[in-house]
């Protein structure tokens, strides 16, 4: 063989392995998976093969059309439809490198959050969320994750997060935006997100970067951490929709963001423990003081409160910032869906506005946790934003070990008359270890199995 030959040759040889391996491996997959159903198929699971879809080659068409419609922001309505393409709540899905489970079946949610809670993990969270987040709350699985739940129980007693006095001044302060723009349209949405980064500061820190009205003069760079924390967050959502691509998404940029967040939140630490240090020094006279703080119910501030179980810095920042990241988003996503549906239906607006006016009046004096209860249409409108617009409409887990779903494997069984047979399955669905369990309550909400329609 002459030398160029050789070099043609091994020159296609390159892209024709890695062709076939595009279409090779997912062959390969999709075979193996109905191998081991097929293997399982006289055990006491008898699992079915859940419907299943293709996106040839390797998952890339589905994972354009993730990135193309996260752009537009209409990601969930188009999960759902392709959800909805097979009529099963349970599917099967190729998405790049792998075959991915979804369900939005309301048993199998059960079973991968709570009665088979030890099967699954958080996958490649901690990797995606890391470089924010570092080891908190949303980020730790298992021990580390249970001792962050009992650090941070006592921190969400009643008392602790009734602060109506704080949330009244921020509220004050939003309405008074509003009222500047005189009658111009106004982003209420861009404005709840301040409105909640000014509250969640000032539970967190102390110290409020009073976004809303310009940026706190008393914190240098209080306006950088509102915008480093909003894009670093914006970040990782790309970052965890890469899947265990999510490396990929890395810039010098974010890791900025990053940084200024940590900054940011290690400076509050920072006082915090020296108020604590500070406190020891004053020993019980400072003690006594305290009671009384705590008897007049004086502002709560959270790291105050977390220096009391544990002095690592690194803890303390770590878990304020998955505090900020777990209160402030849900909070203003689901105020800004709120405020949306009134819009929307000027006559629940009228009727929540007579109910809130007959509960509690103009001033938030009578505002507490049990006449909020009693006033019912508000739990109602709330309840019903939350139906449509859940604020996690997605999740996933991965599977630790081989397991089971209780339903949406289909078997001949599922083909009877029975509309519900082949809807959720006959049979269980085996979920082989490594395996992406995605769940939606987004499409639960909206099935019409349950919602009619
Ligand atoms: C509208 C308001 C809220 C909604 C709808 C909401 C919803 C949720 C959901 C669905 C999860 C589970 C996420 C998962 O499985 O990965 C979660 C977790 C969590 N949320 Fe919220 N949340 C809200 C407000 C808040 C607030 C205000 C805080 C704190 C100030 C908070 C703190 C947390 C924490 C710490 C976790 C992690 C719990 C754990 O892993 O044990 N949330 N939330």
């Amino acid at each position: 063989m002459s030398l160029s030959t050789f070099f043609t040759y091994t020159t296609l040889a390159g892209p024709l392995i890695l062709a076939a391996l595009f279409f090779l491996v997912p062959v390969y997959q999709d075979l193996k998976y109905r191998f081991q159903v097929w293997c399982r198929k006289s055990n006491a699971q008898a699992p079915g093969l859940p419907p299943t879809i293709y996106s040839i080659p390797f998952g890339i068409p589905f994972f354009i059309d993730v990135l193309r419609y996260s752009k537009k922001q209409t990601l969930m309505p188009f999960i759902q439809k392709i959800w909805h393409s097979k009529q099963t709540a349970t599917i099967r899905l190729q998405t790049i490198g792998e075959f991915d489970i979804l369900t939005s079946d309301p048993e199998n949610i059960k079973a991968i959050l709570a009665v088979d809670f030890k099967d699954y993990n958080f996958g490649h969270r901690h990797g995606a969320f890391e470089p924010l987040l570092g080891d908190g709350i949303f980020t730790l699985e298992g021990a580390g994750w249970k001792h962050s739940r009992a650090m941070l129980r006592p921190q969400f007693t009643r008392q602790m997060i009734a602060q109506l006095d704080s949330i009244e001044r921020h509220v004050l302060q939003l309405i008074s935006v509003i009222q500047a723009s005189s009658g111009e349209n106004v982003d209420l949405q861009a404005l709840f997100f301040k409105l909640t980064i000014d509250t969640a500061t000032e539970f967190l820190f102390g110290e409020s970067v009073q976004t809303l009205s310009g940026g706190n003069p008393k914190i240098t760079y209080a306006r950088n951490f509102d915008l480093a924390f909003n894009s670093a967050q914006a970040f990782l959502a790309r970052r965890f929709r890469l899947n265990i691509f999510y490396k990929l998404a890395d810039t010098q940029q974010f890791r900025e963001w990053c940084t200024t967040c940590k900054s940011f939140t290690d400076s509050y630490v920072q006082l915090a423990l020296e108020r604590a240090d500070q406190k020891q020094e004053n020993g019980e006279k400072e003690k006594e003081k305290e009671k009384e703080r705590e008897r007049e119910r004086e502002s709560y501030v959270f790291l105050d409160e977390l220096v009391k179980e544990t002095r690592d810095p690194q803890v303390l920042r770590d878990q304020a910032l998955n505090i900020l990241l777990a209160g402030r988003d849900s909070t203003a996503s689901l105020l800004s869906w709120i405020f949306y549906n009134l819009a929307i239906y000027p006559a629940v607006f009228t009727k929540l506005r007579a109910e809130i006016l007959t509960h509690f009046g103009t001033t938030p004096s009578t505002l507490s946790f049990e006449s909020l209860k009693q006033c019912k249409y508000l739990r109602y409108v709330i309840d019903e934003t939350l139906r449509l617009y859940p604020i996690v409409p997605a999740n996933a887990r991965a599977a630790v070990r081989d397991t089971y779903l209780p339903r949406g494997g289909l078997g001949p069984d599922s083909e009877s008359s029975d509309p519900d047979a082949r809807y959720f399955g006959t049979r269980p669905v085996f979920i082989p270890k490594g395996t992406i369990l995605g769940y939606s309550v987004y499409v639960l909400h909206r099935d019409p199995h349950f919602w009619g329609g």
